[in-house]
């Protein structure tokens, strides 16, 4: 896995913006998967003021989410599906018939899986796949144990993500599982993009690139990917051996 270490976060996003946008010239219809968080934030906002400057245009592009809460209905302020829409699609020229997050309110939550990776395979599978990772090295939410082969599915998130994310909710009410596109659904995209920053994440993105491939380590298995590449800015990449920055 190829890493390439950027001064900050802003050159970091900018950089990771203008991969997804010249995949979406070069090929409208792309597929893409994309995150929540906080580390997005920046992608997310230069892919609209490219789109509001620079013309960029979303019309035919096809986006599914990684992720979303299970239980949360669609317009919680804390589900994915609002912070996409605030973020991202609503703010772009993004058709809604070509917008695919998982429903964290399905009945059938097992059936809503099948539904979306049914939608992926549909769509031509993931070209472009951005990715965060957890300070334990989950990816999406898989979390530590995932296994490689697992498609989407529900979870259980653990102890340490509810606490990450508790600040989004009233006390005590973080989810207890959600719906995450598998291990083997995120390594079926054509290409990845992993995107950490800060020194939070020094430790994870360490041991995803330096200990061995484990399913402990989620993000180890973007090692063996012919085409994932790291995007991290310096306090991201400070816990590198030198061999892998710069
Ligand atoms: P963050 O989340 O971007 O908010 O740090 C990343 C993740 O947990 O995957």
């Amino acid at each position: 896995m190829r890493a390439r270490v950027f001064p900050d976060y802003n050159a970091m996003s900018a950089a990771a913006a203008d991969v997804v946008a010249r995949r979406s010239n070069e090929e409208p219809s792309a597929v893409f998967m994309l995150p929540t968080g906080i580390t997005p934030l920046g992608i997310y906002r230069r892919l609209v003021e490219m789109h509001r400057s620079e013309g960029l245009s979303f019309a035919n592009a096809n986006f599914f989410n990684l992720d979303e809460y299970l239980g949360l209905a669609p317009d919680h302020r804390a589900s994915y599906h609002v912070y996409m829409k605030e973020h991202f699609y609503e703010l772009i020229n993004a058709d809604p018939a070509r917008v695919f997050v998982p429903d964290g309110t399905a009945i059938d939550p097992e059936a809503e899986c099948e539904r979306y990776e049914a939608a992926i395979r549909e769509a031509g599978g993931i070209d472009v796949c951005v990715l965060g990772i957890g300070r334990n090295g989950h990816i999406g939410f898989n979390e530590p144990g995932a296994p490689f082969d697992s498609r989407t599915r529900v979870v259980e998130l653990s102890e340490s993500t509810r606490k990450v994310n508790a600040s989004d909710f009233e006390a005590d009410r973080a989810p207890e599982r959600a719906i995450t596109a598998g291990m083997a659904t995120i390594f079926d995209s054509k290409s990845v993009l992993l995107l950490a920053s800060g020194t939070n994440k020094a430790g994870a993105v360490a041991a995803a690139v330096e200990d061995d491939v484990s399913e402990s380590m989620p993000a180890s298995m973007l090692r063996s990917h012919p085409n994932a590449v790291l995007f991290l800015d310096e306090a991201a990449a400070s816990d590198l051996g030198h061999g892998v920055a710069g």
